[in-house]
């Protein structure tokens, strides 16, 4: 294996209060469009906290066209063709941390789409390192607060940009 290029030993996180349901798929329709290919999203969180509407918001902004997104609840992955492709993957019904390679999720988690990762926590952790991790935490009725943590160049520029763009409001951020 190759060793990781230099710039992607940066990490960095920034906390974000959506007020509401549009708040949050804002965030994943800025994401959607900002997404090359290859990227990681691993979504952490209680049920109900939000995981999915992120995963809506991520999917119209790479121009999915399906208009029902939901939680894979039963089958472990569903894959969504758009300017490039959605792999979103739900691990709720995961018992066992059992090797990604055995779920036959590792060519989706490697591929040139962007995978989006429900209870990401709950798999083991063989994701790569360069990831953004998105946790999502309850504070309201209408309110979440979002732990962004990147890892990896292009993960920590958006976290830069997304501040930039004001559309959130910033709870704090660490380097
Ligand atoms: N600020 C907010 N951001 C996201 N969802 C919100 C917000 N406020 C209210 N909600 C509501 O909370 C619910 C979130 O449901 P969602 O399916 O996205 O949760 P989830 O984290 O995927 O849960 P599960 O673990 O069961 O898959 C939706 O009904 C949504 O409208
Ligand atoms: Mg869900």
């Amino acid at each position: 294996m190759t060793p990781p290029a230099a710039e992607d030993n940066v990490e960095e996180s920034l906390s974000l209060l959506s007020d509401r349901t549009e708040s949050t798929l804002a965030l994943g329709e800025w994401i959607g469009r900002e997404a090359v290919g290859g990227e990681v999203l691993a979504l952490i969180g209680p049920l109900g906290a939000g995981k999915t509407r992120f995963v809506q918001g991520l999917a119209k902004g790479l121009e999915v066209s399906e208009r029902y997104i939901n939680s894979p609840t039963f089958i472990l992955l569903q894959c969504y063709e758009g300017r490039l492709p959605l792999y979103h993957i739900d691990l709720y019904r995961l018992e066992k941390a059992v090797e990604l390679e055995a779920l036959g999720l590792e060519e989706f988690i490697w591929g040139e789409g962007v995978a989006a990762v429900e209870w990401a926590d709950k798999g083991p952790d063989l994701f790569p390192s360069a990831r953004l991790t998105i946790t999502f935490e309850y504070a309201g009725e209408e309110q979440r607060e979002l732990r962004l943590h990147a890892a990896g160049a292009r993960y920590t520029q958006w976290l830069h940009r997304i501040r930039e763009t004001r559309r959130w409001k910033i709870l704090d951020g660490t380097k």
